[in-house]
């Protein structure tokens, strides 16, 4: 069979003056496009997760600003589309980290030069991200080769922090890319990701069109795979992480890292620089998004004839909580991989990789 197109999460259409997204709630059924014009479609995108992962979630916003700046100049346009960006989604940092890069970009221009300007700033935000993420990749192989075994090596991995949560590699899953490129055998055990099924319906989607093997399992299953062996190392994205290496991600990250320290098994987060906020002493300050209920009731997939189909699994008036993120405290990270290298979690470790940041910003 041919190799699959190589796709990436979003691109800038200039003949359509729209940003084309793929829309994340329909895979991996179908692998549709949207056009986002409108500063109400880019909001509608986040908040109803056709787009998602923080650093796609930075980006996409980052275009919805100079979008919204391309209709209208002014000031008052500034702050009224950069907030209602911001109010999308809570807990990923990259967006308030990419919606100030681009402000802080154009505010001080004459109105008629503010949105190609912001159009600009958004494009290069787009290719530091995927530097980035290729940065984070050669790290993160580095130290997958040194676990290598005989067998191909077994990462466990949660939620999606491939491609499609970021614009090219991903975050945890550059390295894996990364190996499987250079000829390391890999295996991947996906992680299904109630309620919304990221691991399932997107992690698993896009190793299978990179032709690296996979098996999807079951949150629950983890632990009894980390105690028995069958996992080399862990490795999660990141949707915030605080100044002390406090590691904010998708609900159910915190007991894969429970159940990894308690049978040894290396916990690593990758992470671009984006996605710390030095503002967070700790964790504790994260704010953690609550979403619906029903997607904790209720089931959306697709039936025999092909349709897509919401089913409701509990009975009528059960009610629910729905967390989207947890905090895994430091003390259960091994390491962060970001772009700049592996830092230690800890506010020592965090200081270095700040210094390694300033040395390597262009003079
Ligand atoms: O709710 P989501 O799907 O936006 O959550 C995404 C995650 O938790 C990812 O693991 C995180 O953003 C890291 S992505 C590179």
């Amino acid at each position: 069979m041919p190799a699959p197109e190589k796709l990436c999460s979003l691109r800038w259409s200039a003949q359509y003056d729209a940003l084309e997204v793929i829309d994340q709630t329909l895979l991996p059924h179908s692998l549709c496009w949207l056009q986002l014009k409108s500063l109400e479609s880019y909001c509608h995108a986040i908040r109803a997760m056709q787009v998602r992962g923080a650093p796609l979630i930075g980006i996409t916003a980052a275009f919805g600003l100079a979008q919204a700046l391309r209709q209208d100049p002014s000031m008052a346009n500034l702050e009224h589309a950069g907030a209602a960006l911001l109010a999308t989604r809570p807990t990923a940092v990259n967006l308030r980290w990419a919606l100030d890069k681009v402000t802080s970009a154009v505010s001080a221009l004459e109105p008629g030069l503010r949105g190609e300007a912001a159009l600009a700033k958004a494009q290069q935000l787009r290719d530091e991200d995927i530097a980035a993420c290729a940065s984070i990749g050669e790290h993160g192989l580095q130290l997958l080769s040194g676990l290598r075994r005989d067998g191909p090596l077994n990462i466990m991995t949660h939620c999606n922090a491939g491609w499609l949560a970021t614009i090219e590699w991903g975050t945890a899953l550059a390295p894996v890319y990364k190996a499987h490129a250079a000829g390391v055998p890999v295996h991947v055990w996906v992680s299904e990701t109630r309620p919304r099924n990221q691991g399932m319906n997107l992690t698993a989607w896009e190793l299978q069109r990179a032709g690296v093997p996979c098996t999807v399992v079951t949150d629950n299953s983890c632990g009894q795979l980390l105690r028995r062996s069958v996992v080399d190392c862990v490795i999660v994205g990141s949707d915030r992480t605080a100044a002390n290496g406090d590691v904010c991600n998708k609900i159910g990250t915190y007991l894969k890292a429970l159940a990894a320290r308690a049978n040894g098994v290396p916990f690593y987060a990758a992470l671009p620089e984006s996605t710390i906020d030095w503002h967070c002493a700790s964790g504790d300050d994260i704010p953690i998004e609550e979403r619906d209920e029903v997607e904790v009731l209720a089931v959306t997939g697709m039936d025999a004839s092909g349709e897509t189909r919401q089913v409701m699994l509990a009975g009528a008036g059960t009610r629910a909580h729905n967390p989207a993120f947890d905090v895994t405290p430091a003390t259960l990270v091994t390491g962060l991989i970001t772009e700049h290298g592996c830092f230690e979690p800890s506010p020592a470790g965090l200081a270095d990789l700040k210094a390694q940041m300033s040395s390597s910003r262009p003079m």
